[in-house]
């Protein structure tokens, strides 16, 4: 799909440091808006794949737009820093910032590449930082620019936060909700802001302030999937159902439906590093973060909830055979980071199950001797199936050879792809989490009748 190419406010020499899910598509998106980019990158395996014009990672539309920009020669790829950094006027450090055990992020990667690039500016430069930081990092990584760079060059830090949704990362670059510059000066902040076209919503404000925009942000994402999760329990309890009850919630206006979804929780690389972060921002301070925490302990029900579900379903796990469909975090990216899927996957195993995979995309080294070729095959012989990724091939699954290629007949369909009616026809038992059947002598018709028939028993 071609995007619209609106023009930045002014064309720039582009450094991009890190060319994962967020540096490349940053570096190729800047290039098609007309930026000449230089992303550094220090994987040799990634950087030879990028050298021949492709792209490491599964990101629709990011293939093509890699050619277009290497072809019109705006856009290249370089393993040291010193060949990108000394033309460039804005430096963009996307680096990873993964979770530490204390739910702080590990900023070693992110230290090492500031310091990389001041030490390799050879005038004065902007960097602006795209890795997902605490509050307070932007200001921490311009005091270590400073030491870093040579006499009289001048590094100025701002915070340029990334909102992009992997599986449409182009697309998000191309029609942002808004973009968010943090500086602390009117200078540092317009170079920046200045690379992209005016007609983007822009928020300009300090750092700190820009930092925690985007872990507010993603917390209140995981809050909205984590109450729906809450809401989808209580269903089960109640005798309701989670889709009606979330598509009905949903449809309020003031709370919309995206995010509003029940299923397995929320993975991949962010939302739970960027909770933790925020909540353990809190705690550093002595601030204590009971809905974002509140949202984390629901997510870690949510997943063990399937496997739950399963055991009780088939009596014990021991010596089962499971299939597990979908391995990505969510459908449309090839990114394993903390998938739901993939814990579901290893608490089989701990729980005594074999466990057969198979995912259209995503390879996890760690479980690829569980993978089989297509879902047919990775369904075959087992007592039962969880749809862990709601990949759209699964809702077409022939539910007549699922059956048949099973040993059982219980399928968990925990992100709701499948049409349960046509499943149970062929003789499938499907357990879909947050529905279950309501029946008459439940607690929750007999508590208000007793309410209604107090004042008449008083
Ligand atoms: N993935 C997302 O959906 C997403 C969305 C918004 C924000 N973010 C944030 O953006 C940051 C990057 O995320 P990602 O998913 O792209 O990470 P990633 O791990 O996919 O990519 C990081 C890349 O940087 C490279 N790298 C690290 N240090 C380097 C250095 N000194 N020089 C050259 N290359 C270096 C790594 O080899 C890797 O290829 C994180 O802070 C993340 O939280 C991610």
């Amino acid at each position: 799909m071609q995007h619209p190419r609106p023009t930045p406010k002014r064309r720039a020499d582009i450094c991009v440091v890190g060319a994962g899910y967020v540096g490349l598509t940053a570096a190729a998106c800047f290039a098609a808006l007309g930026h000449r980019v230089r992303c550094v990158e220090h994987d040799e395996d990634r950087l030879a794949t990028l050298r021949r014009g492709e792209s490491p990672i599964y990101e629709p539309g990011l293939d093509a737009l890699i050619e277009e920009g290497m072809s019109s020669g705006r856009l290249s790829f370089t393993g040291a820093i010193d060949d990108a950094v000394p033309d460039a006027d804005v430096a963009f450090l996307c680096v990873g910032t993964p979770p530490r055990a204390d739910g702080h992020p590990d900023l070693r990667q992110l230290a090492a590449a500031a310091g990389q690039v001041a030490a390799a500016a050879t005038g004065d430069l902007v960097v602006a930082v795209k890795s997902t930081v605490p509050p307070g990092t932007c200001e921490a990584m311009q005091l270590l620019s400073e030491e870093a760079a040579g006499p009289g060059v001048r590094i100025s830090v701002a915070s340029n936060p990334e909102f992009l949704r992997e599986s449409q990362a182009v697309s998000d670059f191309f029609h942002p909700d808004r973009v968010v510059v943090g500086a602390d000066d009117e200078a540092t902040g317009s170079s920046v802001a200045s690379l992209y076209p005016s007609e983007w919503p822009m928020l300009r404000c300090d750092r700190r302030s820009s930092e925690l925009i985007k872990y507010a942000s993603n917390t209140f994402l995981a809050v909205k999937i984590s109450f729906a999760n809450e809401v989808a329990g209580l269903c089960e309890h109640v005798g309701a159902d989670a889709a009606s009850v979330l598509a009905g919630v949903g449809m309020d206006q003031r709370i919309g439906p995206s995010f509003l979804g029940h299923g397995p929780g929320f993975g991949g690389s962010c939302l739970t590093k960027d909770v933790s972060g925020l909540v353990a921002t809190g705690a550093a301070l002595g601030f204590s973060t009971p809905v974002a925490q509140a949202a984390l302990d629901i997510n870690t029900w949510a997943r063990g909830r399937v496997v739950d579900q399963l055991a009780t379903s088939l009596g014990s796990l021991a010596g089962t055979r499971i299939a597990v469909l979908g391995l990505a975090f969510k459908p449309g990216t090839d990114d394993v980071r903390d998938s739901p899927a993939v814990t579901i996957v290893e608490r089989l195993l701990a729980r005594g199950a074999s466990v057969s995979t198979f995912d259209p995309v995503a390879d996890p080294a760690a479980i690829r001797h569980l993978k089989q070729p297509d879902a047919y095959r990775a369904v075959s012989d087992a007592d039962a199936v969880v749809i862990a990724t709601a990949w759209p091939e699964f809702a077409l699954l022939d539910v007549v050879r699922l059956h048949s290629a099973m040993r059982g007949r219980v399928v968990v369909d925990t992100v709701g792809v499948l049409d349960p009616a046509a499943a149970a026809r062929v003789g499938l038992d499907v357990i879909i989490p947050g529905r279950s059947t309501p029946d008459t002598f439940h607690p929750v018709v007999v508590s208000p009748l007793e309410w209604a028939l107090d004042a008449v028993l008083a």
